[in-house]
C-alpha cells in the first residue's frame, strides 16, 4: 500500500513537471506562442485554434470508443455471448451514426481550411506606402543586414542583430548569398525562404519593445543550427539613435595599444574580409565589424561577445563552428591582445 502512494506521489510529480515544462515552452524571446506582433498573434490564435478543436475531437472519438468497449462487454455478460450479427435497428442507427461522424469531420475540415486561408491573407496584408526596409543576405552561416537609405553613404550594415522601431510595419527583403536559407522571427511571424538569384520580401511589425531571437528554418549546410540572429523592436526614438551610431565610422584609436590593435588587424588577414568603417578594412565576405563590440554575440549567436570567446574565435574559428569559412590565425600574444582591445573599442 505504502509502495502504491509513493508511485502515485512520483507519478504526480512527474504529470507536474511535464506540465510547467509544457507551459513554459509557450513563453520565452523564441516562441510562436508569445506573439509580439500582429501576425504572430493571428498565428498563435491559429495554433490554438487548432489545438483546441483537434483535442474535442480526441475526447469525443475517445468517449465513443470507450462507450463501444463497454457495452460490448456488457452484452457479452448478460447474454453470454459475443456479438456476431447485429440486428436491424441498431444496424440502421449505427448507419446514420457513421454518416453524422463524416460529414462533421468534413465540416470541421472545412473551418480549419477556412480559418488557414484567413490568416494566410491577413498575415500577408500587413504593408505601408512609407517603410524601413531592411535588406537581409543570408550567407553560410551569418545574416548580413543592411538599412536601405537613398543615399549609398547613409545605408547602415551590420550582421546578426536586427533593430526595428516598434508600431511600425518594417519591410524586409530578402536573399540569398550562397544556398537557400529561411528567415523565421517566432515571436513576430512565419518564416520566409531566402532563394539564391530571386529576391524576395516579407513584412513584420513588433508592437512590444523587446527582445527576439530569430533563426535560418532551412537547412543550409552543416552551421545551420549555429545560424541565430538578436531581434531588438525599439521605440521609435532609441532606434533611431541606434541606427544613427551604426552609422557613424569606427572611431580612431587614441592610445598606442589601440593603434597597435588596429594595425594587426589592418595588416593581417582580417581586412580581406571583414569592413571596418572609417579604416581602409574593406571586405565583403564575411560581417562588417565597425560596430562588433556592441552586439552581444559572436559567431550568428553561437557564443556570447565576451574577451575570452573573442580571442578562441580569432585563433580558431573551427572550434566554436566546425566548418566556417574563416580561418584559423597565428597571432602572437601581445598582439592578440592588442587586437582584442580595439575589437573591443568598437562600439
Ligand atoms: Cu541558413 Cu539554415
Amino acid at each position: 500500500m505504502r509502495g502504491g502512494g509513493r508511485n502515485s506521489r512520483n507519478l504526480e510529480r512527474l504529470g507536474l513537471l511535464v506540465v510547467c515544462a509544457l507551459l513554459t515552452g509557450c513563453s520565452g524571446e523564441h516562441s510562436v506562442l508569445d506573439p509580439a506582433g500582429p501576425q504572430a498573434r493571428h498565428i498563435g490564435g491559429l495554433f490554438w485554434m487548432f489545438v483546441g478543436i483537434g483535442s474535442a475531437v480526441y475526447a469525443v472519438v475517445a468517449g465513443f470508443l470507450l462507450i463501444g468497449v463497454f457495452r460490448r462487454r456488457r452484452h457479452q455478460i448478460d447474454t453470454g455471448a459475443p456479438t456476431t450479427r447485429p440486428d436491424h435497428d441498431s444496424e440502421r442507427g449505427l448507419r446514420v451514426f457513421v454518416i453524422s461522424g463524416v460529414g462533421v469531420t468534413v465540416a470541421i475540415l472545412f473551418v480549419l481550411i477556412i480559418a488557414d486561408f484567413v490568416v494566410g491573407q491577413r498575415t500577408s496584408s500587413l504593408h505601408a506606402e512609407e517603410a524601413l526596409t531592411i535588406r537581409v543576405t543570408g550567407h553560410q552561416w551569418w545574416w548580413e543586414i543592411e538599412y536601405d537609405h537613398p543615399i549609398p553613404g547613409k545605408i547602415v550594415t551590420t550582421a546578426n542583430e536586427i533593430h526595428i522601431p516598434t508600431g511600425q510595419p518594417v519591410r524586409f527583403e530578402l536573399q540569398a548569398q550562397d544556398v537557400i536559407h529561411s528567415l523565421w522571427i517566432p515571436n513576430l511571424g512565419g518564416k520566409k525562404d531566402l532563394v539564391p538569384g530571386h529576391p524576395t520580401s516579407v513584412w513584420y511589425m513588433a508592437t512590444e519593445p523587446s527582445t527576439f531571437v530569430g533563426l535560418c528554418a532551412e537547412f543550409c549546410g552543416r552551421q545551420h543550427a549555429r545560424m541565430r540572429l538578436t531581434v531588438v523592436a525599439e521605440p521609435e526614438d532609441r532606434f533611431r539613435s541606434w541606427l544613427a551610431n551604426q552609422l557613424q565610422p569606427a572611431l580612431p584609436p587614441d592610445s598606442p595599444d589601440l593603434r597597435r590593435g588596429r594595425d594587426v588587424f589592418l595588416t593581417g588577414s582580417c581586412a580581406l574580409c571583414h569592413r571596418i568603417s572609417g579604416t581602409p578594412a574593406n571586405g565583403h565576405i564575411g560581417p562588417d565589424l565597425t560596430h562588433l563590440a556592441s552586439r552581444p554575440t559572436l559567431a550568428a549567436g553561437s557564443v556570447p561577445n565576451t574577451r575570452g570567446f573573442l580571442a578562441a574565435w580569432i585563433l580558431d574559428p573551427h572550434e566554436i563552428k566546425p566548418g566556417v569559412r574563416m580561418p584559423p590565425n597565428q597571432i602572437g600574444s601581445q598582439d592578440l591582445h592588442a587586437l582584442l582591445d580595439y575589437l573591443q573599442s568598437l562600439n
